[in-house]
């Protein structure tokens, strides 16, 4: 979705180190240090996705291919016994699956994708996500621990409260006041959750849009979030700043590029509410969390049936650090 097609090259700087990604000209996806092997310049200034056949350093005009290696060094007689293969970008593991890409930001750990769970790509293909078309995107830079971001895209219990003057009312049929119901696939959870429309017997009809009486909310463990809505389906990758900040990215996707005014409107649309939503009322109530949970008001917190997700959340956390200090 952000690489559609071979050639292309996009930078990310969300994670506190410099990444850049490509998929060669095979389709194939790496992960690199956005970093020149000669003097460390950043070879990609900003996040915006395009299509190039070579990465050339503004600085003194390396060139490297797609698939990291070092092709091009002007003046290369200049440096003594110099030898460019041992220059390559420094990769880190990467792995595509259902239309995401998934790194390990390290570029000396094992590439052990075992996380990465089969049954989440296989939904994915059948939603389609790999082909879908970006439609926007934005940044949130949030003053909460990115864990309370996550929060509240791991429950229903709030979407009739906090969204009551959004997406939440009952007349407008988007969400019910149920429990929805949690399937977790190893540390990742989907919550299926019927809209106000839904009935049993519409499962029926093989040619129905599932999207129009289903919300699927996935929480792809630890930090990205993915919900489908009719019309259009958001990405967010929640990234720890430091304990008490996030930034959040949002992507937007629609099943094709706008093709007729009607298109553009709905989608144009649909991306200022999901803002709104998600910036004003979800990311708002996290960093009113944080503030309260920050200043120690409350020595523990509670959670309900409809939020057994979250508790769920932290155990697998709590695992994986434990397994980590443990090796
Ligand atoms: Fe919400």
């Amino acid at each position: 979705m952000l690489l559609p097609e071979p050639g292309m090259v996009v930078a990310q700087d969300g994670y506190g180190i410099p990444l850049l990604i490509t998929r060669d000209k095979a389709g194939k996806i790496h992960l690199f240090l956005n970093a020149c092997t000669h003097k460390g310049a950043a070879l990609v200034d900003d996040c915006a996705a395009r299509k190039w056949s070579t990465i050339s350093c503004p600085y003194h005009a390396w060139a490297f291919g797609l698939d990291g290696r070092l092709i091009g060094v002007p003046r290369a007689e200049s440096y003594a016994n110099f030898d460019k293969t041992t220059r390559p970008l420094t990769r880190l593991p990467s792995q595509e699956s259902g239309g995401l890409i998934w790194g390990i930001l390290d570029p000396h750990a094992e590439a052990d994708f075992s996380i990465v769970d089969n049954q989440i790509a296989v939904d994915f293909q059948h939603l389609g996500l790999p082909n879908w078309h970006l439609y926007g995107q934005r940044r949130f830079n949030l003053d909460a621990n990115w864990k309370l971001v996550m929060e509240p895209f791991l429950e229903g219990y709030h979407v009739q409260r906090l969204h009551v003057n959004s997406i939440g009312p009952q007349g407008m049929d988007m969400f019910a006041d149920v429990v929805g119901v949690a399937d977790r696939f190893g540390l990742h959870t989907r919550q299926t959750s019927g809209r106000g429309n839904y009935k049993p017997e519409v499962l029926d009809d093989p040619q129905i849009n599932i999207r129009n009486f289903v919300t699927h909310a996935y929480n792809l463990f630890p930090n990205t979030v993915v919900i489908t809505s009719p019309y259009y389906t958001s990405v967010m990758i929640i990234m720890p700043v430091d304990a008490a900040h996030t930034r959040v990215d949002y992507y937007m996707l629609t099943e094709t590029a706008p093709d007729n005014p009607k298109a553009e409107e709905l989608y144009a649309r649909s991306f200022t509410i999901i803002q709104d939503v998600f910036g004003n009322e979800d990311f708002k109530a996290s960093e009113l969390c944080h503030r309260g949970l920050a200043s120690g008001a409350v020595p523990d917190v509670i959670y309900c049936g409809m939020e057994a997700a979250i508790p769920q959340f932290y155990e697998g956390i709590e695992g994986v650090l434990r397994a980590e200090s443990q090796s």
